[in-house]
Order: C-alpha cells, then sequence, then structure tokens
C-alpha cells in the first residue's frame, strides 16, 4: 500500500505566533487513527518551534527549499544541515512559484535532489504544466522532462526518498483545479513512466500527490483516483479545519 500522504504548503504566511495557533488547532482536531500521513510546511523562521510543537503527534514538518550547496557564501540560503540540525527531514523542491520567481532549472534541482539524498532527506519534489503546455498538447512532453532532467539519474534505491506533486501551474491558486480525469491521466503517465524508466516496484510504490487549487469540496473525488496517493495543498492548508477535511478526504 502506498503512502497516502496531505502536506501543506503553507508558503509565505503565518509568523511565530500564527504557527503556533494553526499547528495547536490542527494538532487537537486531527483525528486519530487517520490513513494520512499528514506533513506541514511553514517558513524557515518557525520550523523548529513547529517540530518541537509537533513531537509525539506524529505529523511532519518540512521545509519549502533547501540551497543545493552544503555551506558557502550563499547569502539568506538554508543548507540541508541546517534542516537536519533542527530535526528536519523532508524538503518540497521544485515547486512552481521556485522555478518562476528565482529561476530554478530541471539542472539545479538536480543538484538539490543530491545534496537532500546525500542527506537521507524526504524529497516532496514538485512539477508540472503550465496552461500553454496543456492547451498545445505539449504538457506530457513537458512534465516527462522535468522528471528526467531533475530525477531519473538517481539511483533506485533513492527513490524510496521521493514523493512526487504533479502541481499544474495553471491550477495553482485559481481555484481551477485540474478535473479528477485528468489528474488521474497524468498520475497513470508518470506512473507508466517510471515503471518503464525506473522499475516496476518503484512505480508500484511511489507516493504521486496532486497539487493545484484542492479544497474540502473536492478532494476525496480527486483522492479517489486509483494513482492519486494525496495532496499537496496550498491555500486550504492555513484553515485548520479546511485542511482537516482534506487530510480525512483520505
Ligand atoms: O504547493 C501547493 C500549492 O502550490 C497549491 O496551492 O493554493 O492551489 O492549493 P493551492
Amino acid at each position: 500500500m502506498r503512502k497516502q500522504i496531505v502536506a501543506g504548503n503553507w508558503k509565505m504566511n503565518n509568523d511565530s505566533a500564527q504557527t503556533q495557533a494553526l499547528l495547536a488547532e490542527i494538532i487537537a482536531k486531527k483525528q486519530e487513527g487517520g490513513i494520512a500521513k499528514v506533513v506541514v510546511a511553514p517558513t524557515f523562521v518557525n520550523l523548529q518551534a513547529a517540530v518541537q510543537q509537533t513531537n509525539g503527534t506524529g505529523i511532519i514538518v518540512a521545509a519549502q527549499n533547501m540551497h543545493q550547496a552544503e555551506s558557502g557564501a550563499y547569502t539568506g540560503e538554508i543548507s540541508v544541515g541546517m534542516l537536519k540540525g533542527i530535526h528536519v527531514n523532508t524538503v518540497i523542491l521544485g515547486h512552481s512559484e521556485r522555478r518562476a520567481y528565482f529561476g530554478e532549472t530541471n539542472a539545479l534541482l538536480a543538484e538539490k535532489v543530491n545534496t537532500a539524498l546525500k542527506h537521507n532527506l524526504t524529497i516532496i519534489f514538485c512539477f508540472g504544466e503550465e496552461l500553454a503546455d496543456r492547451q498545445s498538447g505539449n504538457h506530457f512532453n513537458l512534465v516527462e522532462s522535468q522528471l528526467r532532467e531533475a530525477l531519473f539519474h538517481i539511483s533506485e534505491s533513492d527513490w524510496s526518498n521521493i514523493v512526487l506533486a504533479y502541481e499544474p501551474v495553471w491550477a495553482i491558486g485559481t481555484g481551477e483545479t485540474a478535473s479528477p480525469e485528468q489528474a488521474q491521466e497524468m498520475h497513470a503517465f508518470i506512473r507508466n513512466l517510471i515503471a518503464t524508466n525506473v522499475s516496476e516496484t518503484v512505480a508500484k510504490n511511489i507516493s504521486i500527490l496532486y497539487g493545484g487549487s484542492v479544497k474540502a469540496d473536492n478532494a476525496r473525488e480527486i483522492f479517489g483516483k486509483p494513482d492519486v496517493d494525496g495532496g499537496l495543498i496550498g491555500g486550504a492548508s492555513l484553515k485548520a479545519d479546511d485542511f482537516l477535511a482534506i487530510v480525512n478526504a483520505i
């Protein structure tokens, strides 16, 4: 059984008090014995407190990014060692906003993947097409190139550290969700691509999350598709009741 995961990407939201309050509400309201593995990704400044606050709850705290170098003259950046030093062992890489606003390329992401794997981090790897790619029928080729150029060099055993997050850029923050059928079609394509290029075992076991305007009222239908193993949630993860409704939709 593949891991069923619901991760909240809080992006650049919530100061320390707001982070503490949101986490307290999620922890208090989270149902015991749920199937989904719950992940939250606060901003860097709130990670250490979030790790301490979620200790013993089963909730995993993830970073939203990290630098590819292990240390050095990179003003404003955070290294893998700094994350591990505060017991953060999961990192989101390749989010479309980092690709768009900070010029992160597939080649750069391959370097970040290598550094994260060297230190045994779990990677939630984001990818997905722009609207123009889909409208021109190029979305499968685009997604394939993102995966080939950033991930297909890793060893078969390293894939156990990878969680994939398909996030069509045109669905992020727009309220325009991919239909369950569109999500299933792309997830099945991705799983087959991995079966062909890595192994059937990896393809069977890897969790592929969907992200892009997942809400409490659409999560159950999307998560019900056979190749969708959960979601990477933005806006709806900032309210405990909305986020937990999505968690409980698994
Ligand atoms: O990383 C998840 C995020 O990009 C999705 O955002 O607000 O469409 O759920 P949202």
